[in-house]
């Protein structure tokens, strides 16, 4: 094992390897990983608010407890007010950027109202606020007009780089065409963004080969960003029928630390997220990620009365209060890894900045 971690690369067939480890050759990989963070982008954990500003959605992935044809949810948008209230509590409380989230619409209110949002966030944020969007596939004129108006990342989770697989959990037909999810990231990359992509961990039929396959993919399309984590079944979905294929929970949050873990030595300076779905499967799952290799947290800000009607998943934390998401629990729970919050900074890619 140790032979294998000192390569500063790996084979798809190392991957596999690294991806079945146990035992004490994992404790290997996690201190392996550990060490690689603290010495490319030291001990400093990134907040990011998170804003879910709207739960309408136009599509329908097999997955997800927001898709367009789960009519038993209440749908709602933000008001203006609102927006302006969680941004200012972003920054009264320095937490150095946000990442404004939504259901996927392209039409020309959404795109109207996510300049808005933008402009808010601008000047609210005197421009010393990151501001990360996490919108979906849109035309490559929309991604350079929010580019313009101050969105500097954007996150599109390709969800899986198999393209039979990503037709399993999303519908074949041209509003979710895998073609298109590859063309927005490059998009992306064109205008100018900081691009963070990320996948699914643990869904029916996905391989230990394809997560290989993934991070090689995430290494191929040279992304500044990742957020994965573990698939959590969601009632009122397609994707909830095939539960009983899955592996149970906790190995589905040690195979998506396992991830965490790879990809930071693979990608040694890129932002990657402890992810919520990781905190719904196991309390302890956002300290561990973050001392095996994580370095961003991104605490929900979205008001408590809309928490419940963004239910990508079951039992996703803070639905009612938010205790986990205090800073002080933050606190402690980043301390406890081994790190600390970098309060008030942006927390750029560093990954994005060698490259630029
Ligand atoms: N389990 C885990 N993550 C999910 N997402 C959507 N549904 C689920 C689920 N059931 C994730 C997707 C999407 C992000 C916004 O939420 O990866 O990209
Ligand atoms: Fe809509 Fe995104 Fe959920 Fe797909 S994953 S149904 S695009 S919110």
């Amino acid at each position: 094992m140790n032979q294998l971690l000192q390569q500063s690369d790996f084979s798809k067939s190392d991957l596999i390897q690294l991806l079945h480890a146990e035992g004490d050759d994992l404790k290997l990989l996690y201190e392996h990983a550990e060490q690689t963070k603290l010495n490319q982008v030291g001990n400093k954990v990134y907040l990011r608010g998170l804003l879910e500003y709207s739960n309408l959605c136009k599509k329908n992935c097999l997955y997800c407890g927001i898709r367009q044809n789960n009519k038993t949810l209440h749908r709602y948008t933000m008001s203006e007010s609102e927006i302006e209230t969680a941004i200012r509590y972003a920054h009264e409380h320095d937490y150095g950027s946000i990442v404004v989230q939504s259901g996927e619409r392209s039409d020309k209110a959404f795109i109207g109202e996510i300049d808005k949002i933008l402009q808010i966030s601008s000047r609210i944020g005197k421009h010393q606020l990151g501001i990360t969007l996490s919108c979906g596939e849109q035309t490559k004129e929309t991604y350079r007009r929010w580019f313009d108006l101050g969105a500097t990342r954007y996150l599109l989770r390709i969800e899986t780089s198999n393209e039979n697989l990503y037709y399993s959990i999303h519908p074949r037909n041209a509003k979710h065409l895998f073609s298109a999810r590859l063309q927005a990231l490059s998009d992306l990359q064109t205008c100018g963004y900081q691009t963070g992509t990320g996948v699914l961990i643990g869904f029916p039929n996905q391989s230990i080969e394809s997560l290989a396959d993934d991070l090689l993919f995430m290494k191929k399309i040279n992304i500044d960003m990742c957020g994965m984590g573990p698939y959590v079944v969601s009632k009122h979905t397609p994707l909830e029928k095939l539960a009983h294929q899955i592996t149970d929970s906790a190995t589905r949050v040690e195979l998506s630390l396992k991830m965490v873990a790879l990809l930071r030595i693979l990608m040694p300076t890129i932002n990657l997220a402890a992810t919520t779905a990781m905190q719904t499967l196991d309390k302890l799952a956002r300290e561990k990620a973050i001392r095996i290799g994580a370095n961003v947290l991104m605490p929900n800000i979205t008001p408590t009365c809309y928490r419940e009607d963004y239910s990508l998943y079951q039992n996703k934390p803070g639905q009612k209060e938010q205790p986990e998401d205090s800073l002080a629990t933050l606190q402690k729970m980043v301390k406890n890894a081994g790190c600390r919050i970098a309060f008030g900074k942006k927390g750029n890619s560093k990954h994005y900045s060698f490259i630029h």
